[in-house]
């Protein structure tokens, strides 16, 4: 089964085809980053009327580098939410005009759990059998820092989340403190590689005895130590942010993985893509740790088509009434 999937929950382009789940035929992403680089953050307006103009290049492109028909396409998915409702409803409705026009059927897709079937993807696997049951999946990006247990496909209950910012928000606005520009993640990472041990420590939230996550008091806390007179430099704080984040995140992640017999861990979300996080999961995990490669890890198309795949399998269905919806509820 060849779908085709959209993406423009926020401020990514993203158009993918896969097949039957895993097969990536086509990856094309039309960033906006250095769009709204010098506004510092994501300018929901800017965002929705750059999608308007990108996504039918982008479907032609998907398709020319899949070297494929609108013939051999057997599904459209699209994200319907949860996002920016103006971004959004581009690519509902980009989404909705193309199985219109080409008599296709069509399905609407949690970005969450795009997310999260990225480690379903072939470029993901490296050759190896797709992850087992159960799993317990740590989605962390800009708007989510959910830890969740996966059953089975399509099976999931929340064990935490966050209970402020989103882990990828905290590297944004620390990165902004620090004047790395945006989108901080990246930019954090890079300045950080230089440092072999951080000179100063930051504080973690543990929340003990919950899966849940906080990461406002550390972002205060960098403050602080931006404030005082010996501040220490950029490059220090940096690493020192990264690594209370990681630490957090993977202890936490773990001890939800031996608590509920996980089979598997699997990262998921932008900041799945830091180099720091990935390495520190896999050497402190006693569990084999799933993670897509960096570029499927930020938003794209290709997740939204291989969830898709697993929704469409167990008989979800839309239809032309799909409706962007901001606030869409995922694992409960
Ligand atoms: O999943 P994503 O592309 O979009 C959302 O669904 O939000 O995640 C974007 C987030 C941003 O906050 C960005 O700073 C973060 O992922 N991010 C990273 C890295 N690459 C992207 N955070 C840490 N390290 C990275 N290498
Ligand atoms: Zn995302």
């Amino acid at each position: 089964m060849r779908v085709l999937g959209i993406e423009t929950s926020c401020d990514e382009c993203g158009v993918g085809i896969v097949d039957d789940g895993g097969r990536v035929l086509a990856n094309v992403i039309a960033s906006q980053v250095e769009l709204h680089a010098r506004y510092g953050g994501v300018v929901p307006e800017v965002a929705s009327r750059q999608h308007l103009r990108t996504i039918l290049p982008a479907v032609e492109e998907a398709l020319a580098q899949a070297d494929t028909t609108w013939r051999e396409i057997d599904l459209i998915a699209v994200t319907a939410g949860p996002g920016l409702v103006g971004s959004l409803l581009v690519g509902v409705n980009a989404a909705k005009a193309l199985a219109y026009a080409r008599d296709l059927p069509l399905l609407g897709v949690h970005h969450l759990e795009g997310h999260v079937y990225a480690n379903w993807l072939d470029q993901a696997l490296g050759g190896e059998p797709p992850p087992r049951f159960p799993c317990v999946a740590l989605i962390v990006s800009g708007g989510h820092t959910d830890l969740v247990l996966m059953e089975d496909h399509g099976r999931y209950r929340r064990l935490g989340r966050t209970r402020d910012d989103a882990a990828g928000e905290a590297f944004d606005k620390v990165a902004r403190l620090l004047g790395l520009g945006f989108p901080g993640g990246p930019a954090i990472q890079r300045v950080a590689e230089g440092v072999q041990q951080p000179a100063v420590s930051l504080p973690r939230a543990w929340l003990q005895g919950t899966a849940d996550f906080s990461f406002s008091g550390l972002k205060t806390a960098v403050l602080r130590l931006l404030e005082a007179p010996d501040a220490p430099p950029a490059e220090q704080v940096a690493a020192a942010f990264q690594e209370s984040v990681v630490d957090v995140l993977v202890s936490k992640t773990l001890v939800a993985a031996e608590a509920h017999g996980a089979a598997e861990v699997l990262l998921a979300g932008g900041v799945a893509a830091n180099s720091l996080l990935r390495r520190v999961m896999r050497e402190r995990s006693p569990v084999p740790v799933r993670v897509p490669p960096p570029k499927l890890c930020t938003d794209n198309g290709t997740m939204i088509a291989g969830a898709a795949f697993y929704r469409w399998q167990a008989g979800d269905r839309s239809d032309l009434s799909l409706d962007a919806q901001p606030g869409m509820k995922f694992a409960s």
